[in-house]
């Protein structure tokens, strides 16, 4: 069960190499996601789904801890970027199929199903995909809900709806042709078909692929050093990039001049444009 925030103390628990050492909570404990703290003085929050026996597949009470764990981390002021990823064979399998399998169309409309998963876009801290091996269906769109994504070389992608009767309910038939183009988004949703970790970067849904081994620690890497920038600044720059997703050209230029101009009211682009000025090194306050 979440617990609230003002009682989720932070202990050190190891220490190995620098990429994995963790700081772990001891709260909050969600029953089917682990949350941790890793990465420079913890400034990045790790969130791993842990439905091993369905292959992570998203039932409504993990999609329930997985915004908890994503809100926790969003409200913390000492984390700068999130790394989601999943475990053992899958990121995620999908949509829970034998949770969908009674459900009927009045109950899906009248509950709006599914539409609570679009919450993860209104995460303000940017959120890195780390897909370790199956992400189909809703796991796809999940990780497409995230900032970028990178992959292990044994990562999957597929959006398999169309082998069940349906079609994708969480952007399978909006952002993946907005990541890798019409045709391709058109195959793989039509045929249901997976594709592998360097067709997906091909394709550019991924932003990079690599070995088994240390995908989680790069990707890591890659979370810290965003984390390492001010995280007001970071998370206007967030919000400039979407705006290329959800608007045309004229309206997501006019959005990123409006942010732009925006970034000149704060403390740390006077603290950054001075230590270039300076030749030093920034300090930020996220202000
Ligand atoms: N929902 C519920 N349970 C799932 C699941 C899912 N999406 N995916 C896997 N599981 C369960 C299996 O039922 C199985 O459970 P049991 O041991 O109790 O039978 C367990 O996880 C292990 O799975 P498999 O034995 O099938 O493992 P595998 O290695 O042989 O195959 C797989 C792996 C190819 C991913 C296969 O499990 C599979 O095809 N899963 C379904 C993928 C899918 O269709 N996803 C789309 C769901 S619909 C959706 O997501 C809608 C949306 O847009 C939001």
């Amino acid at each position: 069960m979440a617990l609230k925030l003002s009682q989720w103390s932070v202990r050190m628990l190891q220490f190995n190499r620098w990429s994995t050492s963790r700081l772990m909570s001891t709260l909050p404990e969600l029953e089917y996601i682990k949350v941790e703290k890793c990465g420079t003085d913890g400034r990045v929050g790790l969130v791993t789904l842990h439905r091993p026996k369905a292959l992570n597949a998203l039932c409504s009470p993990l999609m329930d801890d997985l915004m908890t764990a994503l809100k926790l981390f969003d409200a913390d002021q000492k984390v700068g970027a999130i790394v989601l990823t999943g475990s053992g064979k899958a990121f995620a399998a999908g949509a829970d199929i034998k949770e969908m399998q009674p459900r009927d169309f009045p109950e899906n409309f009248r509950e709006n199903f599914l539409s609570q998963w679009t919450d993860m876009v209104k995460i303000s801290k940017p959120i890195l995909a780390a897909v370790n091996g199956f992400a189909l269906g809703g796991g796809c769109e999940v990780a497409m809900m995230c900032d970028m994504i990178y992959a292990s070389e044994k990562a999957k992608f597929g959006q398999p709806e169309i082998t069940l009767g349906t079609i994708p309910g969480a952007g399978g038939t909006q952002r993946l042709p907005r990541a890798i183009g019409k045709s391709r988004a058109m195959e793989m949703n039509l045929t249901g078909d997976m594709i592998d970790a360097h067709t997906a970067e091909k394709w550019g849904l991924v932003a990079r692929v690599f070995p088994a081994d240390n995908f989680l620690d790069e990707t890591i890497k890659i979370a810290d050093k965003i984390a390492s920038k001010s995280k007001l600044t970071v998370a206007i720059c967030k919000q400039a990039t979407n705006a290329a997703y959800e608007s045309a050209l004229s309206e997501g230029l006019a959005t990123e001049k409006r942010l732009f101009h925006a970034t000149f009211a704060t403390q740390d682009r006077k603290e950054g444009m001075t230590a270039f000025v300076e030749k030093r090194e920034p300090v930020w306050q996220d202000n």
